[in-house]
């Protein structure tokens, strides 16, 4: 289904960020796997998230929604998984695919793990190798992508690990793996990523230990460790909350306040490259949840000048490169993004998603293997294209953001996987004065 923003003169309000994905992710898996019976509120409700609580329920834990955000988990604890009677569906999620393939690594189980057909295209090969190291067996298509069925087994052997990527979801698989390994398993990445496998793992009782040397990261976890139950708080996503705070941000009369947001140095470079591109940024503290700090921010109109993004920001930001790149069409003046050839196997080819969203809208942008670079429009973007979103739910998010400030509407074709990561985006946005309807007219 085709929707169009259209240019409005004002985004302005207060709105609560949604649930952080990354975290829903890890308060249902790791709720499945203690002992007794975990709270969690303000879960995000997203269709990634809902999947991974499907997911735990078919390998025996119970998964029940109790309110609004509101779930209740009981663990498997000492009885370990079952072997599940279904096929372990995913749909769209690389997250919840890849923990899970480490937490089934760790129990003698077989399963099927089934996505939708972008999550099929997507590399598993990068947690399928450390895994047999370990010692699983899996049985995949060519290419290690999904459907694939893994074979898990009771006595995994730890590894020392060095990933060739920067890859939160590849250190956490291992990490989750290595919970139920024969020793002592190691992760060292080479710059560090999202730390909530971590943080969260240490909230349910597990001993992990963190060592920078550098920019690289050493992790390291016993095998062995039980997990008990919690009460989560769900911290808003910075994810989310970034396409509220470059509306404002692109907006002639912008002025937006997000509160309770999570603010974690792993995921806050879409704050720090807006703030290099002029952008004012308020932070105010309000507390703590999930042993992460909370926050409430504040974004208002801005002259946005381009700007190289610092390649060391690029694992902070991953997520929020379509968004950037809106800023950056909206900037005066060049943007260059380097060191990113992650983008590439996101839920789409982002570095091609992103130029081609910004070229049928007037924008002048080249593609590089590893990145992009965007000529800004000074303020002035033309607009008036119908982008492809290719299933891809922040390039449709992205689009409908751009569309609220260029000088003509934008279309996007499909709005559906919006609801992967944040089905109340729509709603959000209207409420703040976005003008987004069906259809192209
Ligand atoms: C995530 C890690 C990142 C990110 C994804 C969520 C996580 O993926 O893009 O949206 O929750 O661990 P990579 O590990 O592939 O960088």
């Amino acid at each position: 289904m085709v929707w169009t923003s259209h240019p409005v003169k004002q985004i302005t309000g207060t709105l609560r960020a949604p649930g952080d994905k990354s975290c829903s992710h890890r308060a249902l898996i790791l709720g499945g796997l203690a002992k007794g019976t975990s709270e969690i509120s303000g879960l995000l409700e997203g269709e990634d998230v809902l999947n991974t609580g499907r997911v735990m329920a078919a390998l025996g834990a119970d998964v029940e929604r109790v309110g609004e955000g509101a779930w209740q988990v009981t663990g498997v604890g000492e009885r370990g998984l079952q072997t599940p009677k279904i096929d372990l569906d995913f749909g769209n999620s690389g997250t919840g695919s890849r923990l899970m393939l480490g937490v089934v690594a760790g129990y003698p189980v077989e399963a099927r793990f089934i996505g939708d057909e972008s999550l099929s295209g997507r590399p598993m090969g990068r947690v399928l190798d450390p895994l047999t190291e370990m010692g699983v067996q899996y049985e995949a298509s060519d290419g290690k992508t999904l459907p694939l069925t893994l074979k898990g087994l009771s006595d995994l052997s730890a590894i020392s690990y060095q990933p060739p990527h920067a890859s939160a979801q590849v250190k956490s698989c291992i990490l989750l793996a290595g919970l139920n390994a024969q020793g002592e398993t190691q992760v060292r990445e080479p710059r560090i990523t999202r730390d909530h496998s971590e943080r969260m793992l240490r909230g349910f009782g597990a001993e992990v230990t963190s060592q920078r040397d550098g920019a690289a990261n050493v992790v390291s976890i016993q095998g062995g460790q039980s997990l008990f139950a919690q009460e989560t708080i769900v911290p808003g996503d910075p994810s989310s909350a970034a396409f509220l705070a470059a509306a404002a941000m692109i907006s002639p009369r912008g002025g937006v306040v997000v509160e309770g947001m999570m603010s974690n140095e792993t995921r806050d470079g879409f704050y720090r490259a807006a703030a290099l591109m002029g952008a004012h940024v308020g932070a105010e503290d309000v507390g703590t949840a999930a042993g992460e700090r909370l926050i409430d921010m504040s974004f208002e109109s801005a002259e946005l000048k381009g700007t190289e993004i610092p390649v060391d920001l690029v694992p902070s930001m991953i997520d929020e490169f379509p968004i950037l790149a809106v800023l950056a069409a909206f900037a005066t003046g060049t943007t260059v993004v380097k060191g990113a050839e992650e983008l590439r196997v996101k839920e789409s080819d982002r570095i091609k998603a992103v130029v081609e969203m910004l070229r049928v809208n007037g924008v002048e942008v080249e593609e590089t293997k590893d990145g992009f670079i965007v000529h800004g429009c000074a303020g002035a973007v033309p607009g008036g294209g119908l982008v492809e979103t290719h299933h891809d739910h922040r390039i449709a998010m992205s689009a409908l953001i751009m569309g609220t400030a260029s000088q003509n509407p934008v279309s996007i074709d499909d709005a559906a996987m919006i609801a992967t990561s944040y089905p109340e985006f729509m709603a959000h946005m209207k409420s703040l004065g976005a003008d987004l309807q069906k259809g192209t007219s």
